[in-house]
């Protein structure tokens, strides 16, 4: 039994950490902040709020204007002017657009992206230059908190690799042998796939086929029939937004899903299960988050969200509202004072979540989420977690020098 969460470990759990107390504010310089300053606090977004990646957009910005709007609509004293520009998932507009929100808007914060591709251009630009800081409230590229790691980079979301490690085991718990990958081929589905093969292979299994579809496409139908034709003992798939109900009901419609079960990390059925109907039925997934969890700020956050959005909460608001928690806290930690990065960045790393709706969770070196991995299933068209597959999951953040 997990002490934390209260629920049940599963044999599998993968790593653990110390959950030492860490000295948030320990060693912050006495603020430089102008007394009076009401000006507000500019919050830069880039998110997707078109295309298959939409919904996930629209779900990152309430969640982080919710929890803003929580604290008063305010950020460490001061109001808050958001600009938003859609991403529309697009790498090669990412750095104009991200220009135009730190050199034209001059924005305190930025915040996004969903994409990976798209982070890994901005953090090449936001990395260098020291500031603003940059919070990643979903893009999962392993880079941004290994290679391009920076002092004003956080992530409050995952890294590819660990809602992916943790569910190439339960695969092989599972008694599979000879395992279909199948993703969108870029950074997000590439990573995951990789990390999912890894310990899928260290625990007996064999990856036959790794089938990469090119981003956004949406037309499933030959690849589901080479799927048929190799009769592997299950499929392990990254697709999510539209892309994954689109991807989960053409799975069943080809009659694959009776006899080869699909797995993956839990952006396959995340927000999108309702859609997905009786096609999702029974998939199994590994994700850092599950909406019956049965922590408190899980159940007020829930009932909040869905009171002000008419729609469940999934977890990219979950990880908005984080996001938005540690912009309430660090700007408190500063007295308002957006200029004061040093301190931001002191704050943030020290920084300790205990009353996410995911569970508590705290920040790692690289500046990433240390935190619990959840085996989930759908159920009666609801994510039931089945346990905990891995403890205080840390990404090895290959690559970076920090901390
Ligand atoms: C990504 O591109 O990193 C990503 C997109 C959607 C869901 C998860 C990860």
């Amino acid at each position: 039994m997990s002490a934390k969460t209260g629920i049940p470990r599963r044999h599998f759990l993968v790593g653990s950490v110390a959950t030492a107390g860490v000295a948030a504010l320990g060693g912050l310089s006495p603020f430089r902040f102008a007394i009076g300053n009401t000006a507000p606090v500019k919050v830069g977004i880039l998110l997707p709020y078109s295309g298959t990646y939409a919904m996930l957009g629209e779900s990152i910005t309430n969640g982080l204007k919710m929890r803003i709007g929580q604290a008063g609509g305010k950020l460490g004293g001061r109001g808050v002017e958001y600009i938003a520009l859609d991403s529309e998932m697009s790498v090669p507009k990412a750095p104009t657009n991200t220009n135009k929100l730190i050199k034209k808007e001059k924005v305190d914060f930025l915040v996004g992206p969903v994409h990976s591709g798209i982070a890994a251009a901005m953090a090449k630009i936001i990395g260098p230059r020291g500031t603003p800081l940059m919070l990643v409230p979903n893009a999962g590229n392993n880079d941004i908190t290994g290679s391009l790691c920076a002092p004003n980079i956080f992530r409050t979301s995952f890294s590819n690799w660990q809602p992916a490690f943790p569910g190439g085991k339960v695969m092989a718990d599972d008694g599979h042998k000879r395992c279909v990958t199948i993703s969108w081929k870029y950074r997000a589905g590439i990573q995951m796939m990789a990390a999912g093969r890894e310990n899928f292979e260290a625990h007996g299994g064999e990856v036959i086929k790794d089938i990469q579809v090119p981003f956004p496409n949406v037309e499933f139908q030959a690849y589901l029939s080479e799927i048929a034709a190799i009769k592997p003992d299950a499929v392990f798939s990254f697709f999510s937004g539209g892309g994954a109900v689109k991807f989960v009901k053409d799975y069943a419609a080809a009659g694959l899903k009776a006899n080869i079960p699909l797995y993956g990390p839990g952006f396959l059925t995340e927000g999108v299960a309702e859609a997905q109907g009786a096609a999702a039925e029974g998939i199994k997934t590994t994700l850092h988050y599950a909406a019956d969890l049965g922590n408190e700020a899980n159940r007020r956050f829930r009932a909040e969200y869905q009171r002000a959005f008419g729609k469940p909460a999934n977890v990219f608001s979950v990880q908005g509202y984080d996001t938005g928690s540690l912009m309430v806290r660090s700007m408190e930690a500063v007295a308002g004072d957006a200029g004061a990065t040093r301190d931001l960045i002191a704050f943030l790393e020290g920084v300790e979540v205990a009353d996410s709706p995911r569970g508590a969770w705290k920040m790692s070196r690289a500046h990433n989420p240390i935190q619990d991995i959840y085996l989930r299933q759908v159920q009666n068209g609801q994510h039931r977690v089945l346990g905990v597959v891995a403890e205080d999951l840390e990404d090895p953040a290959e690559g970076c020098s920090m901390g």
